[in-house]
């Protein structure tokens, strides 16, 4: 295991993690040593984030770090398994996950508290992140009208609400459960600034006063959950304003039980921007933890996939 005598918060939470999984050592040691300096650092703020929302869970953070195992031994793993032997997702439509996953509220608990651990311990997660907190959010104009659809547990909205430069924050999510999640979650750490949150489905466009609304639309870990991501990137490029940008993060080859769309490959996943009528203006993709890119695009292992769109007409 590497060092961690200079980011203690990252130790804690490790430590946390080892306490009821210690046979997750060698994953956790393979994943720390991919980091860079920078990256570690961003992954030892994440870390104390997440300290500090466990501190208002009942389980505290040892609750948090067994839903993270239940998130990797019981929900992940059948589901990887499947994808192995088919090579695709085991659902394809939302009535099915609604009625396996999003109707389930103490499997969702356990399911979304895991992956905020996930965000600190596997190593593609945390560079997506890290690219969103030091690449994408200080492009923005000073000014900027930010929106995030999805935002769940909140670590995105709590970024771009802490950048003083930004000059609204607005969250919309579908699921009323998500939508108290950010909004303790925002308490929690200590945002003051007003963030508008709205229950919204994106496919809901009755409302026109959105259109051409926002310099920044951020859509981190929802494509894979809709039946027709082009569609839902099509209503992003209407409540954008033209100049204004789009940060998608969407998996490719991660199998879950609520993800109905296989998105197959980096390329794949700006395809599906520019398909909506957006231009990508950046990409970059991260490999799962114990791979290289190269060697998870060929054997179809998971890679987070970020695309920066933008509005051009
Ligand atoms: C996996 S969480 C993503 C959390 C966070 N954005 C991240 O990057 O880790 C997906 C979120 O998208 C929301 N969501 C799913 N479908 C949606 C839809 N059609 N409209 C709005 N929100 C939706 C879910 O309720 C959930 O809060």
């Amino acid at each position: 295991m590497i060092d961690l005598a200079n980011y203690q918060n990252l130790k804690d939470l490790v430590a946390g993690v080892l306490a009821v999984w210690p046979a997750h050592e060698k994953f956790i040691s393979k994943s720390l040593e991919e980091r860079s300096a920078d990256v570690l650092k961003s992954s030892d703020r994440m870390a104390l984030l997440i300290k500090t929302l466990s501190a208002h869970e009942p389980g505290g953070l040892e609750g948090l770090c067994k839903s993270y195992k239940f998130l990797c031994e019981d929900i992940v793993l059948p589901e990887e398994l499947h994808f192995r032997r088919h090579g695709t997702y085991r659902l394809s439509n939302f009535v099915d996950a609604e009625r396996e996953v999003y109707s389930n509220a103490d499997f969702m608990r356990q399911y979304m508290d895991g992956l905020l651990v996930s965000s600190v311990l596997w190593v593609n997660h945390t560079q997506a992140l890290h690219h969103y907190v030091n690449t994408y959010l200080p492009l923005l104009p000073a000014g900027a009208n930010h929106l995030e659809i999805g935002p769940g547990h909140g670590l995105l909205l709590y970024f771009a609400a802490s950048r003083p430069e930004i000059g609204s924050v607005t969250g919309w999510d579908a699921s009323p459960t998500s939508i108290a999640n950010t909004k303790s979650a925002l308490a929690a750490l200590g945002v003051t600034r007003p963030v508008s949150l709205t229950l919204k489905n994106l496919f809901d466009t009755t409302d026109a006063s959105s259109d051409q609304s926002y310099d920044s639309i951020v859509l981190g870990e929802v494509l894979e959950h809709l039946e027709e991501p082009v569609a839902a990137l099509r209503n992003i490029k209407r409540w954008l304003k033209v100049g204004g940008r789009v940060w998608v993060n969407v998996p490719a080859n991660s199998p879950a039980p609520d993800h109905i769309f296989l998105v197959k490959s980096p390329e794949h996943a700006c395809e599906l921007v520019r398909e909506a009528g957006l231009e990508v203006e950046d990409s970059a993709a991260f490999a799962m933890t114990g791979t290289t890119l190269e060697k998870a695009l060929r054997r179809q292992l998971a890679v987070s996939c970020v695309v920066i769109g933008r509005r051009v007409d």
